[in-house]
């Protein structure tokens, strides 16, 4: 039978990325930069945010891309953000469809239409990517927020040697333990997420998962549940120390929303722990699976 521990090295290979993922990233990426430079100058596109950091977890939604518009498309720096994201929207809808396409915050999301099957498998396809307008602006970038109304700065770059920097601290773990938070994150039992933007998880990971991998993943994730809990009601700033807030997306009832489904996890990872301690190893692997969903393996 499977051991507690050896579930948890299953569940963390099963949210990795492999060869033929991102096969299929690039593959998307080439085909929706060849959509958008028929209608726009652009000078690169980039795969980026979690995926490229390998802090996204399974399935694989919104791979952001990052498409840095050239001089011939400047003016859209001096409209407001909507008008870029507005222009996005119709060049990626003429090809694939209104259907397929979303208006977001930042971005224009695209589905590929790609069926997710009952264990959260997608044949090694992407489900969707999102397709974010950018300026190249002294080594950091601007792009379009609708919410805001204004074009804001980031920079993928700090946020990727932040989390390996942190990954390296913690024995080469934290990616690991990240992707399987974001994936209870995203347990379609919760209704909707309780952390918003799962981004946050990630940043408040930089500071909550320190002191060193202790060995043990039930004991790192039951603590790791409840700092997160005692600490998402406070304000997140952007790592890079460039955009808005990562935390300002939650009002006060979304973040005790957040507060009581995090120590509720954290509970049922104490409740896991003591079966285990208690000898029932299957009764364990089960609280982990309800708890996590399906890529948490029984067996
Ligand atoms: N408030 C912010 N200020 C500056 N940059 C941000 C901010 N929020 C997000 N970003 C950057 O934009 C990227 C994409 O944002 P997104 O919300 O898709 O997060 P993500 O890390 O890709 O997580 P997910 O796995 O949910 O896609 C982030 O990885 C980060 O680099
Ligand atoms: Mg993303």
């Amino acid at each position: 039978m499977l051991t507690v521990d050896q579930a948890f090295r299953k569940f963390k290979s099963r949210l990795e990325l492999n060869q033929r993922e991102q096969d299929n990233a690039s593959k998307r990426q080439q085909e929706v930069r060849d959509v958008l430079g028929a209608k726009f100058a652009i000078d690169r596109s980039f795969l980026t945010g979690s995926y490229k950091r390998h802090t996204k977890t399974k399935p694989l939604k919104d791979i952001d891309i990052f498409f840095v518009l050239g001089e011939a498309e400047r003016h859209y720096r001096d409209k407001s953000p909507d008008k870029i994201v507005d222009a996005f929207y119709d060049a990626l809808a003429a090809e694939y469809g209104e259907a397929a396409v979303r208006k977001q915050t930042r971005s224009v999301n695209v589905d590929f239409g790609v069926v997710i099957d009952s264990d959260d498998n997608t044949d090694y396809r992407v489900v969707s990517v999102d397709a974010v307008p950018s300026f190249a602006k002294d080594g950091d970038y601007e792009i379009p927020d609708r919410d805001v109304a204004k074009w804001i700065l980031t920079n993928p770059e700090t946020h990727a040697s932040k989390a390996t920097a942190a990954h390296q601290a913690f024995s080469s773990e934290w990616k690991g333990l990240v992707r399987m938070v974001k994936y209870w994150n995203n347990n379609p039992a919760h209704g909707e997420k309780p952390v918003k933007p799962s981004f946050l998880i990630e940043v408040m990971a930089l500071e909550c998962l320190y002191g060193g991998w202790g060995g043990r993943f039930d004991y790192e994730l039951q603590a790791f549940f409840e700092t997160l809990a005692d600490r998402v009601h406070e304000d997140w700033p952007d790592p890079a120390g460039l955009g808005p807030p990562v935390s300002d997306a939650m009002d006060a009832a979304r973040r005790e929303r957040a507060r009581k489904l995090l120590k509720e996890a954290a509970a049922q990872a104490s409740k896991a722990i003591d079966q285990a301690r208690r000898g029932q190893n299957g009764e364990a692997l089960k609280t982990w699976r309800a708890l996590f969903g399906p890529k948490f393996p029984l067996s």
